[in-house]
Parts: C-alpha cells; sequence; structure tokens
C-alpha cells in the first residue's frame, strides 16, 4: 500500500505461491485457494515475478515488465476436498482412517483394466537411473520406491533429502529421471533441488497431491496423489498415495523390462483392487494400538528398527511419533544397533519393530533378540505367526510386497497418534511445525 494509495493492494508472487480469489463484491490476496474457500472458488494464479494491484473492485495483473496479463480465471472443483473434521477429534485421524479410499482413488486410474491401464504410467525403462527427492514423509515414501525399483524392477534408484542435495554435486545427466515427491509442492527446498535439475535440462517427474501448485507447475510431467486436503500437519494419507503410486511406477517397470510376468503383474493388479478391504483390516485393530500407546507414551526414548523394506518404514514410523507425541524416538538398520545405538537400550525401552521379508526376517528376530537380552520390551508388526511370547505382535494380513508397506505403516500412524492423544499434545498442530515448509 502506497501513502496516497489507500485504495489498492499490491502483491508480487516471488517463489512461494500467491493467488488472486475473487467475489462479487471483493477480491482476496492468499497463498492457497483452500484458504479462502469459503469466500470464493474462483481466482487468478500468479507466476513468479508477477504483480498485481488488488482493489474491492478490480484486479490488474501484470507482468515484470510491466505488461498487463489477460490472466485465466480459474474455478476450484476438487473432489474429496470435505475440510471439516467429520465425527473425527483431529484431522490426523479422519486423514488415517480416509486412507482406505485415498490409497484406492490413487491407483484406480491404473489398474481399473489391468496392464492397459497400467500403461497409462510413463515409461520409464528409457532410463538409465532414477533419483528421487523429497523431505521428511515425502523423503521416505521415496525410500520404499527406492527398495521397490532395485529389488523388484532390477533399476537403479537413488533418494535425497531436498535440503542436501540442492547442494551438492549430483552427477547431472539426461539419462537420469528425477522424480520430486511433494504432498504441498510448495516445499522450498524440493522446489530448489527442482530447478537445479531443469537448469541442466535433464528430465524431471512429479509425485503431487496439491493441485496447480508450484511443483506441479515446473516439472515436465506430473502426477497427482488425489488424496484429498490433507490437513494435519503430520503427513499420512499422503505418504501412503505417495507410496502406492510410486509402486505403480515401479510395477509398470518391472512389467515393461520383463522383471516380472504378464501373470506376476496381473495377479498384483488384482490384489491391489482388495486394498480397501486389506486397509480397513488394518484400520479396524483400534484396540491393539491403544494398548501399545498406552504402554509407550510415558517414555522418553523409543527405537524403530528393521531391516530393507521395514527400515524404510521404521524411519516414517518414528518421524509420525516424534512429530506429534514430542517422545524422542529413532530409526535404526537393525542389523547396526551393535554398532553403536544398542549401548542406549536399558530396561524397559520400547524398541518396535516391523518383519515382513521371510529372507531377513530371521535377522530381525535375532537383533529383537538382541534388545531383549538387554531389558527392552519389545513389539512386532508382521505378517508371519510367531509364537515368540516375550514380543508383543500385532499380525497384519499377508499381502505382495508391493501392498505391504501400505499396511505396516497405518499401526506406525495409529501408535503415534493415540500416544499423543495421552499425553495431550496439539496433534493437528504440533509444535514448530508448519503444513508447507516454504521457506528454506
Ligand atoms: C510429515 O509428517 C511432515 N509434516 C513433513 O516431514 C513433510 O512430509 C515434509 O515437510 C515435506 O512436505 P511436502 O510433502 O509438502 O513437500
Amino acid at each position: 500500500m502506497l501513502d496516497d494509495d489507500l485504495e489498492n493492494i499490491y502483491a508480487i508472487k516471488k517463489e512461494s505461491p500467491l493467488v488472486i480469489g475473487i467475489t462479487d463484491n471483493t477480491n482476496i490476496i492468499a497463498s492457497d485457494i483452500r484458504a479462502i474457500l469459503k469466500y470464493t472458488n474462483k481466482y487468478y494464479i500468479l507466476d513468479d515475478l508477477e504483480y498485481a494491484k488488488v482493489n474491492a473492485k478490480e484486479v490488474i495483473i501484470k507482468s515484470k515488465e510491466g505488461k498487463i496479463i489477460n490472466k485465466n480465471l480459474k474455478v476450484f472443483n476438487e473432489k474429496n476436498n470435505d475440510n471439516s473434521k467429520g465425527h473425527y477429534k483431529h484431522y490426523m485421524l479422519k486423514e488415517i482412517m480416509e486412507q482406505k479410499e485415498t490409497i484406492f482413488n490413487t491407483i484406480l486410474p491404473f489398474i481399473e483394466e489391468g496392464i492397459d491401464s497400467l500403461e497409462k504410467l510413463p515409461d520409464l525403462t528409457k532410463y538409465q537411473e532414477i533419483a528421487i527427492v523429497g523431505c521428511g514423509t515425502a523423503y521416505h515414501a521415496g525410500l520404499v520406491a527406492k527398495y521397490l525399483f532395485k529389488e523388484i524392477a532390477n533399476t537403479r534408484c537413488n533418494v535425497y533429502i531436498a535440503s542436501e542435495y540442492r547442494y551438492q554435486n549430483n552427477f547431472l545427466n539426461k539419462d537420469t529421471l528425477t522424480i520430486f515427491i511433494s504432498q504441498s509442492g510448495e516445499t522450498a527446498d524440493t522446489i530448489a533441488a527442482l530447478k537445479l535439475v531443469k537448469n541442466k535440462g535433464c528430465p524431471t517427474l512429479g509425485i503431487i497431491n496439491v493441485k496447480n501448485s508450484t511443483i506441479s507447475f515446473l516439472v515436465d510431467k506430473c502426477l497427482y496423489t488425489n488424496a484429498g486436503s490433507e490437513i494435519a500437519v503430520a503427513s499420512t494419507k499422503a505418504y501412503t498415495a505417495q507410496v502406492a503410486l510410486l509402486s505403480l511406477l515401479v510395477l509398470a517397470q518391472a512389467y515393461r523390462n520383463k522383471s516380472l510376468s504378464k501373470k506376476e503383474v496381473l495377479q498384483i493388479i488384482e490384489e491391489f483392487k482388495n486394498i480397501k478391504t486389506l486397509v480397513n483390516d488394518v484400520l479396524n485393530k483400534k484396540d491393539l494400538y491403544q494398548k501399545l500407546a498406552k504402554d509407550i507414551y510415558k517414555e522418553e526414548d523409543i527405537f524403530y528398527i528393521g531391516r530393507g523394506l521395514d527400515y524404510a518404514l521404521a524411519m516414517e514410523g518414528a518421524l509420525k511419533l516424534k512429530e506429534i507425541s514430542y517422545i524422542h524416538s529413532e530409526s535404526y538398520a537393525a542389523g547396526e544397533l551393535k554398532h553403536g545405538t544398542i549401548s542406549l537400550i536399558k530396561k524397559g525401552t520400547p524398541v518396535i519393530s516391523s518383519a515382513t521379508n521371510s529372507n531377513l526376517n530371521a535377522k530381525t528376530i535375532s537383533n529383537l533378540k538382541e534388545v531383549l537380552a538387554r531389558g527392552a520390551n519389545v513389539y512386532l508388526i508382521t505378517d508371519e505367526h510367531y509364537k515368540e511370547d516375550i514380543i508383543q505382535i500385532i499380525n497384519i494380513p499377508k499381502v505382495n510386497i508391493f501392498i505391504k508397506p501400505l499396511l505396516i505403516v497405518i499401526p506406525y500412524q495409529l501408535i503415534a497418534y493415540y500416544v499423543a492423544v495421552l499425553r495431550k499434545t496439539d496433534i493437528d498442530k504440533p509444535k514448530n511445525l508448519a503444513k508447507s515448509v516454504t521457506v528454506e
């Protein structure tokens, strides 16, 4: 606002998002149309360095050179955009429970007509390597994909934390496809990493939840996760949607490069069609998660361990817990404990693990016995039927490797949630955290 211009507000877009909502009697400047949906669903999106003069009657948008731009007025009509808590006490619980629908909504277009639908996914066989970049939970989704790309689709894959990636030598080349994962599509470090790759002219793909977000515009191709608005700071349904979509990318790759036969791929697709029932089954074990939460909520330190895919999931389990309960929780590769961390295990320390890989389970169980011998209380999520009475077991259904991560993470999410309930924390808005990290 200028001293002699009290009628207008001037806004410029630089890196962080800027929208202008249009109503019949006024106009509103905001960072996201979802923030002003109760007033309007009509809006303009500004591009970097464009600026606007806004008053109650008109909006004039100009380019950085000062030329008036006639922008297309957008209309926000997203389905699955119920922003109320419904009958739930917290958005986080609502979003966890919604996963039986959101995972299915994300994958349906790529499974409904078998292989033909799967073939709609981009062909990655022309690349020599896949790089994945993200932050926090999105990074953890990338770790699951890396495991599947390497172990199932026989494809080179590396995963990077965006804040590290942007300041290191990434040996960028046109034979590497870089996949950017982000719920918000506005995370500053991920955007900076993406610009780095784009500036070198290298190919990019986005796995994004929020439509029309900055990353969705910048990537060469964007696949939306369709999880609907995620409001709780702790990411849950966006994570499972990211993992589900990435899993299908791997499945398509494995089909195209013949790492899996057509018959195997069709069987996996059939199992994916049953995902609602499988997810529901795991969500319904509320009593077990509440009991476990009651056991551990007064603890100061909790460890999550696993091997392979189970290690990637342990990382997400530990992040969920620390984020909303403020308990110190650490994830460790189970075999790495004896190289230092096991010294922290004392009588009563909770150690939570998952063991869902028949080639590695015996090793994980042996690591659990090592911590048991030092007095730890051990909890195990597994699809096997163990009769270890010293270990408390949560059983999940036996499914193919693509679906496993989607089921294992649910107990982790709900344990974190019920612990936070018992500790009476601000679950949806944990201290020191923001839903969208638009600053470095
Ligand atoms: C997850 O529970 C966190 N709130 C956080 O790690 C988040 O996943 C991260 O900030 C990345 O956000 P994005 O997916 O919007 O890029």
